[in-house]
C-alpha cells in the first residue's frame, strides 16, 4: 500500500494519540485471517503434527500463512545466503536475533546438530512460545534497547532479517555496537535493511530524502512493532557498520517483485 507524506505526518500519529492504529492493525490481521483462512484450513488437514505459532504471533512477525510459514522453515534461508563464508562448523555458535516465532531458525539444529543455536527477540510471549515448542535452541528475552544476555566475542555467526526496519535511527547505533560486541573476531554478521527498490512506496518527499541519505522513519504506537517502518539507505549502512569495526563482504540488493518487494542484504565480518 502507498501512504502519502500527509498520512505519516499528520494522520498517523494523531490515529496513534487516539489509540486508534492498534485497532487498525488488528483489523489488517483479522482481515489476513479471513483472506487465509481456507487455504489454512487445509494445511492443518494436511499436517495435523505440524506445532504452529498462535496466529496474531505470525501475523505481527511475518504473514498469517501456515504453508509459508512450513516452507520458509524448511527452505533453512540462512544457509543459502551465507554459503561462500560459513561452513556452520561443530561447535560453531550462531545467533538470531529478532527472531519472532523461528521461521528461520527452527530447523537449524536438525541440519547442523553439533553447532548450538541461540535466538532472542524483545517479544515475551513469542519468546515463551519458542521455548515451550522449538527443541534444540536457546531462546532469551531482550528488551528494546540493548544489552543482550551474552558474552563479548561469544558468537562465530549472527543475523537478523527484518528488524533494523522497525527501529528507528538511535537504536541503529546502539543494536549495531551490541551486535559487534557479542561476535567473534572474524564472526559473521549477516542482516537485512530497506535498500533503494523501497523508495517505490515513499511519498516525493520521503524518497528525495532516502536519495539523499537520510534516515527515513514512519512512526507507530510500539517501537519494533511491524507498523514501525524506518528507511535506511546503503550509504548510511555503510558508515554504520564501519563504525563498530565491521566489514561488508557482500551487498545484495533487494529486487521488486511486484507484489512483494525484497529487502537488502549485508554480510558483514568483524575485523
Ligand atoms: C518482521 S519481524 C521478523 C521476524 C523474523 N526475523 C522473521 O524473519 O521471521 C521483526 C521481529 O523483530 C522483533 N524485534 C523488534 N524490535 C526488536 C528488538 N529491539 N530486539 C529484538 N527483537 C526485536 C519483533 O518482535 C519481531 O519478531
Amino acid at each position: 500500500m502507498k501512504q502519502g507524506n500527509f498520512y505519516y505526518k499528520s494522520i498517523k500519529p494523531l490515529l496513534i494519540k487516539l489509540g486508534l492504529e492498534r485497532a487498525i492493525d488488528y483489523a489488517a490481521f483479522k482481515k489476513q485471517h479471513l483472506s487465509n483462512r481456507k487455504q489454512n484450513e487445509e494445511f492443518l488437514k494436511q499436517n495435523p503434527d505440524f506445532v504452529l505459532p498462535p496466529d496474531y504471533m505470525l501475523y505481527e512477525a511475518y504473514q498469517l500463512n501456515y504453508q509459508k510459514y512450513f516452507d520458509d522453515v524448511h527452505e533453512n534461508w540462512i544457509i543459502n545466503e551465507v554459503e561462500n563464508y560459513f561452513d556452520f562448523a561443530p561447535h560453531s555458535k550462531v545467533l538470531e536475533w529478532g527472531c519472532g516465532p523461528a521461521r528461520l531458525i527452527r530447523n537449524l539444529p536438525n541440519v547442523f546438530p553439533e553447532c548450538s543455536f541461540y535466538g532472542t527477540d524483545y517479544n515475551e510471549e513469542t519468546i515463551n512460545w519458542c521455548s515451550q515448542n522449538i527443541p534444540n535452541i536457546t531462546f532469551k528475552l531482550n528488551e528494546l534497547n540493548p544489552p543482550l544476555d551474552f558474552q563479548s566475542n561469544f558468537f562465530d555467526l549472527t543475523y537478523n532479517v527484518s528488524v533494523f526496519t522497525h527501529l528507528n535511527e538511535t537504536l541503529h547505533y546502539k543494536w549495531m555496537e551490541e551486535l559487534a560486541r557479542i561476535l567473534k573476531s572474524g564472526g559473521l554478521l549477516v542482516l537485512t535493511f530497506h535498500g533503494e527498490v523501497f523508495t517505490r512506496i515513499l511519498s516525493p518527499e520521503d524518497q528525495a530524502r532516502y536519495l539523499n541519505d537520510e534516515f527515513v522513519e514512519h512512526t507507530s504506537f510500539k517501537d519494533g512493532h511491524r507498523s514501525f517502518a524506518s528507511f535506511q539507505p546503503f550509504t548510511f549502512m555503510k558508515k554504520l557498520v564501519a563504525q563498530y569495526g565491521l566489514s561488508i563482504i557482500e551487498h545484495k540488493e533487494g529486487k521488486d517483485h511486484g507484489t512483494w518487494i525484497e529487502q537488502d542484504l549485508l554480510i558483514c565480518k568483524k575485523q
